[in-house]
């Protein structure tokens, strides 16, 4: 049985001739919300992807085959009474539920590769946390963005308050999780929450062009600046500092730096091969 055939949750698809994968998150009749096994799937298709030599970026994204209404995830799965052994009653056992899978969203964001998310509609909740464990966003114009937990009594612990504000200021933080209200895609990008707000019409186009670039990079740099970039932001600067010195040392061992550099010598393109 072919690896795609054990996920339910999501497809997968290799885009082979530019070295990049693409995770579908195939739930259209809930809006793609994502139940514990959704983030399973995708953390463990990651995990297979990340010793594939032929996978060098990979996109996560909704289903292009929508039903209902456009979504990269309408977050956490509503209908979903959680998982069986943990006692809806018991505080302990919830904040259980809570670690198991905030463990998912940390297993995601410890992909060593380029990950991007492709919003192209609803980004909510446990969706937007979703976006916000990846390296890259790109989000069509009329893609929709917000934390509406607050409205259903309950609140964005998938690593949302955490996470975002280390993204934005508190005040617009807690405007956005107070409130529950949707923002519009140049919103967020004003902000600096997502990387790059595109037309519909160009939104797929795009975001196979940047994949096939961080596939044909120097896959080892982008390892390394991811660490230093998301590392960076938790530990003291003479400490990240030291980090970058060393992650240096490191990358200079890597064929692409021979490659990178001969070719700007030799006044050609570089072929970078990954390694
Ligand atoms: N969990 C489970 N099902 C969901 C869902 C979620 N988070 N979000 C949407 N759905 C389902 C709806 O129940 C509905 O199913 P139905 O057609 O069988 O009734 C379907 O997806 C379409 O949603 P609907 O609400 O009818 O579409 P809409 O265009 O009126 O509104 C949203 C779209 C996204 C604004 C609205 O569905 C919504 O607010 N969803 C919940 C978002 C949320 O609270 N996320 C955080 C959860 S912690």
């Amino acid at each position: 049985m072919s690896e795609e055939k054990r996920y339910e949750h999501i497809k997968i698809e290799k885009v082979a001739d530019s070295n990049y994968a693409v995770i579908i998150i195939n739930r259209p009749d809930k809006l793609n919300a994502l139940q514990n096994q959704t983030l399973r799937e995708i953390a463990e298709s990651l995990q297979s992807m990340d010793t594939d030599q032929d996978i060098r970026c990979v996109v996560l994204r909704g289903t292009k085959e929508f039903t209902k209404k456009r979504a990269f995830s309408a977050g956490a799965d509503l209908s979903d009474r959680g998982s069986g052994d943990l006692d809806p009653d018991n505080l302990r056992h919830q904040s259980h539920a809570m670690y198991r899978r905030q463990k998912y969203y940390d297993l995601i964001e410890e992909f060593p590769k380029p990950l991007i998310a492709a919003i192209d509609g609803y980004a909510l909740g446990g969706g937007f946390e979703l976006v916000l464990v990846c390296d890259i966003s790109i989000a069509s114009k009329r893609s929709i963005f917000g934390f509406p937990e607050i409205q259903r009594g309950i609140f964005p612990a998938n690593g949302g308050t955490q996470r975002l504000i280390r993204n934005l200021g508190k005040m617009r933080v807690k405007r956005m999780m107070f409130f529950g209200e949707h923002y519009t895609a140049e919103q967020m990008f004003e902000w600096g929450v997502i990387s790059f707000v595109v037309d519909d019409d160009n939104f797929e186009d795009f975001v196979h062009e940047r994949a096939t670039w961080l596939g044909s990079a120097a896959t080892n740099s982008l390892f390394l600046i991811k660490k230093s970039i998301d590392y960076g932001t938790q530990i003291p600067l003479r400490i990240g500092l030291q980090f970058e010195q060393m992650g240096y040392a490191i990358n200079s061992r890597s064929k692409d730096v021979t490659e990178g550099v001969s070719a700007f010598l030799e006044k050609r393109k570089p072929k970078f091969q990954g390694k």
